[in-house]
């Protein structure tokens, strides 16, 4: 049985850029270190980093000393205000690309255009974009929300970094429809672009897909969504040992992709495993 690993898989920039930053700052043991949720939406790299003493925390009441990391997806700016106001170092780990997105609606706002973010309600990144609106931002995840959206003078459009540019198009198109002028900014980066592609190339040529990453993963979930989209079966896995050794029945060829915060120990685990499954199976 052939495996192969999509060309882009795994670990974006912003992902290794952010846990750079949370493990530096635990080298110096002489406080604690906390970070506001998930540092990065992988459950077994939260683990590990756990093992390295950085503590999550669901509320910054919760923090009364040391320094605190802000996740890669970013947060509400007032939470920043707050941790300073409260002495405790904050320590930026926001990607450089939601920051740019942070940007776009900041002068979208100032410059009176009415805010549409595309992106899953709820997503820590989306809520961090939508505060910078002032929580006025109407947040759609489809065509035929932003259809049902008033009919205004000027809309702007942003979009959370991980969604698909066919669903960014399809947004666009029916907004334009709800406004006099519209503005759209296309935020989503070139990793989760990289990573859609190789996913799609990837999938239209494999007898099965296993698409690797967190179940809370925004990026994981488009990745599922796009190797389904060509037909080829899809399964979604967080550990190797979700691997189902019935999934390789027949199958020949087996592709692999992962979200971009999947670290490479957990790719290497599952094609370890569907190696050890397929010549327990003996398939082609
Ligand atoms: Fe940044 Fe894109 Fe990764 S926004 S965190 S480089 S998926």
């Amino acid at each position: 049985m052939k495996i192969v690993v999509a060309q882009n898989a795994g670990f974006c920039f912003g992902v290794k850029r952010a846990l750079d930053l949370v493990a530096r700052a635990a080298e110096d043991t002489s406080r604690a270190v906390y970070t506001l949720g998930a540092l990065i939406h992988n459950p077994q790299e939260i683990t590990r980093l756990r093992q390295h003493g950085v503590r999550e925390v669901e509320s910054l009441d919760e923090v009364t000393d040391g320094a605190l990391v802000l996740s890669a997806h970013g947060v509400d700016p007032e939470v920043v205000e707050t941790a300073r106001a409260r002495s405790i170092e904050v320590i930026d780990a926001t990607c450089p690309f939601v920051k740019r997105a942070h940007g776009h609606i900041v002068t979208l706002s100032q410059e009176g255009y009415s805010v549409v973010i595309l992106g899953d309600k709820g997503h820590r990144e989306v809520e961090g974009l939508a505060a910078r609106a002032g929580r006025k931002a109407e947040i759609v995840t489809s065509a035929e929300e932003a259809t049902a959206l008033l009919f205004r003078r000027r809309y702007g459009l942003v979009v959370q970094t991980t969604q698909r540019p066919d669903a960014l198009r399809q947004v666009a198109g029916a907004l334009a429809q709800r406004c006099r002028e519209l503005r759209v900014f296309n935020t989503i980066c070139e990793a989760t672009v990289k990573r859609q592609d190789s996913a799609r190339a990837l999938a239209e040529q494999m007898d099965l897909m296993i698409v690797v990453g967190g179940r809370n993963s925004a990026n994981t979930a488009r990745l599922r969504e796009i190797c389904q989209s060509t037909g080829t079966v899809t399964y979604h896995v967080e550990t190797a040992e979700e691997v189902d050794v019935r999934w390789l029945s027949g199958a020949r060829s087996v592709g692999v992709t992962a979200g971009a915060s999947t670290p490479a120990w957990i790719i290497e685990e599952v094609t370890a495993r569907l190696r050890s499954l397929a010549g327990e199976t003996g398939s082609p």
